[in-house]
């Protein structure tokens, strides 16, 4: 038989997922674009592609300053200490990071330097004075969320610089009445300096943008992106700020001394510099990986709030700064909870720590994400009623009952060894023909389709051990034959199920690996069937129940 999975070319990719900044814990809405990431790189893995997926803490800018300066400590220690934390979390998560890093690095340093001096010498960096406001007993520049005052509109007290939270209207900091520094209380003041601006608005950046949105695979962000760029010859695109007076907490730009890169410039080039940090531990070819015209593929994962960033800004960096732009970018919605806003109050804004310290089996989040996430930039939400029953009726009910049902007796019975010529049961005939189908949903990011299928075929491996009763045969010697291939079909049926479920559930997997005594599996394993040479392992409990009280307990700690 021909197997679809196996015959593509080999590909090499580096897929990265959205730096977290380092002033917080991941809490699981974080959790939906690494898991997500997660599931699609381990499916790339398991065809023998090279798939690298880095990620680093995102560690600059003035909100960590000033959170470390809150907490007394510098932000080396904070950065320090919250990298530890994430990742930990990341571990727990089975999320597989070939580097994790931080965006505070020597590799990072260096790049960024390299891709400003190559936006300069490419004529893409204007300096020009800008009047912004200034805390004057802070001694510094005030981003927007810093500065509160009167709402313009409405004239409501204490609203934030950009928008007003009793009306919804959305103004300029300088229209506020009465402004005042959240810092300091003080009231700010104008004052003028010199920034470095990369020129999105320059033609040939119209021009390669316009072009490279073609190659977006999400509607919705195409759609977003031509609005961005605007009518033909007429864009919109408007030049972008990317340096920062000190105080601040990044990287210095080179010859201007107390002008420093905004985090949003070296935020990005920090997925480089942790993929540079993973090339030089393997001996890999950086450069080649990243060059214009590379056979190599680059995707970035991230959420629909940092759209603009990734398709604009990264993207022009890239391509006039020397190196290829990339493959594509994938932006998923937002998490809710039972319908809302995650919220502290309904202890529904979880952190990842507390999932597992509460005792909670990452497993049960990673398939419960992963059949809701389709390829869309929709909201998703996670109600965990539905979240209890569907992984205890999908995970237990479902698919590790049909190994528990059978295993029993083919060690008992059979010498812990399948009947080969049970392999051919048209059941197992009409598995492997619908499964190739799986790796191409987790490609195209259709998770819940691809878990929905998985489940129909659950579905009739039950019907199939509901309809043959081996416990039933087992009290019978006379019906040893057709016991030996009912358990043997069974657990050929759940190696593929298992092979189908990989990519979500890796721990699970490794375990039935091991209890069938089979080589880890890949997609062109579809055609590798248990084999009477080698025996199974004695059942062990595979996955356990959601218990309502663990529920209970998470949104307990979480108010
Ligand atoms: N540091 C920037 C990203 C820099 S990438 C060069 C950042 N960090 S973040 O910590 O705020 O978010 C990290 C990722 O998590 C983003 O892609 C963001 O969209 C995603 N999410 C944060 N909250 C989320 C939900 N509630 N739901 C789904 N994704 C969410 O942005
Ligand atoms: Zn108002």
């Amino acid at each position: 038989m021909s197997d679809p999975v196996s015959t593509g070319a080999l590909r090499r990719m580096l897929v990265t997922s959205a730096l977290p900044y380092a002033n917080g814990p991941i809490h699981i809405g974080h959790l939906v674009e690494y898991i997500q990431a997660d599931i699609w790189v381990r499916a790339m893995r398991m065809h023998g592609h090279e798939a690298y997926y880095v990620g680093a803490d995102d560690t600059h800018g003035t909100a960590i300053m000033l959170r470390a300066q809150s907490e007394g400590i510098t932000p080396l220690q904070l950065i320090e200490r919250v990298w530890r934390e994430h990742k930990r979390d990341f571990d727990h998560f089975l999320i597989s990071f070939d580097n994790y890093c931080s965006t505070d690095s020597d590799e990072n340093r260096i790049l960024s330097e390299r891709i400003f001096t190559a936006l300069h010498e490419a004529g893409l960096i204007a300096e020009r004075d800008i009047e912004q406001a200034y805390d004057p007993a802070k001694e510094m520049f005030l981003p927007d969320r810093f500065i509160k005052g009167e709402c313009p509109k409405c004239g409501e007290k204490d609203q934030y610089g950009d928008s007003c939270e009793v009306c919804g209207s959305t103004y300029r900091p300088t229209e506020l009445g009465k402004p005042y520094s959240v810092l300091s209380g003080a009231t700010p003041v104008k004052k003028t300096s010199t920034h470095y601006f990369f020129r999105l608005s320059d033609p040939r950046c119209e021009t390669f943008l316009r072009d490279w949105v073609g190659q977006l695979a999400q509607e919705e962000a195409t759609k977003k992106m031509r609005e961005w760029i605007g009518e033909d010859g007429n864009t919109k695109l408007t030049d972008w700020d990317i340096s920062r007076d000190a105080p601040y907490f990044g990287f210095e730009i080179p010859g201007v001394p107390g002008k420093y890169f905004y985090v949003w410039l070296d935020a990005p080039i920090g997925y480089y510099a942790s993929f540079k940090k993973l090339c030089d531990r393997l001996s890999l070819d950086f450069e080649e990986w990243v060059r214009p015209g590379t056979t190599t593929e680059q995707y970035h994962f991230i959420g629909k709030d940092i759209l603009y960033f990734h398709t604009l800004f990264w993207p022009a960096t890239l391509q006039f700064s020397g190196y290829r732009a990339p493959t594509n970018v994938f932006a998923h919605g937002f998490l809710t909870v039972d319908g809302t806003k995650m919220s502290k109050s309904r202890g529904t804004f979880i952190n990842a720590n507390s999932y597992i310290t509460s005792g909670l089996d990452p497993q049960w989040l990673r398939y419960y994400i992963a059949a809701k996430l389709n390829s869309t930039m929709e909201d998703i939400d996670l109600n965990l009623e539905d979240f209890r029953a569907r992984v205890n009726s999908d995970l237990v009910g479902k698919y590790v009952n049909i190994a528990s049902r059978t295993a029993g007796f083919l060690i008992k019975w059979f010498d812990a060894r399948v009947h080969d010529s049970a392999m051919n049961h048209r059941l197992l005939v009409q598995l492997r023909a619908a499964i190739p189908m799986i790796p191409t949903y987790y490609e195209s990011r259709e998770y819940s389709r691809a878990l929905r299928q998985i489940m129909e075929l659950a579905d009739a491996v039950n019907v199939y051990v509901d309809a043959a009763k081996p416990w039933e045969k087992a009290k019978n010697p006379a019906n040893a034959v057709a016991l030996h291939e009912t358990c043997s079909v069974s657990l050929e049926a759940f190696r593929l199920l298992t092979l189908a479920l990989k990519p979500v559930l890796p721990k699970l997997a490794k375990s039935v690996e091991t209890f069938l005594s089979i080589d880890p599996l890949k997609w062109a394993d579809v055609t590798t069937p248990l084999s009477s040479a080698r025996s199974i392992k004695p059942y062990q409990h595979l996955i356990q129940r959601v218990d309502q009280k663990q529920i209970d307990a998470l949104l307990a700690v979480n108010r």
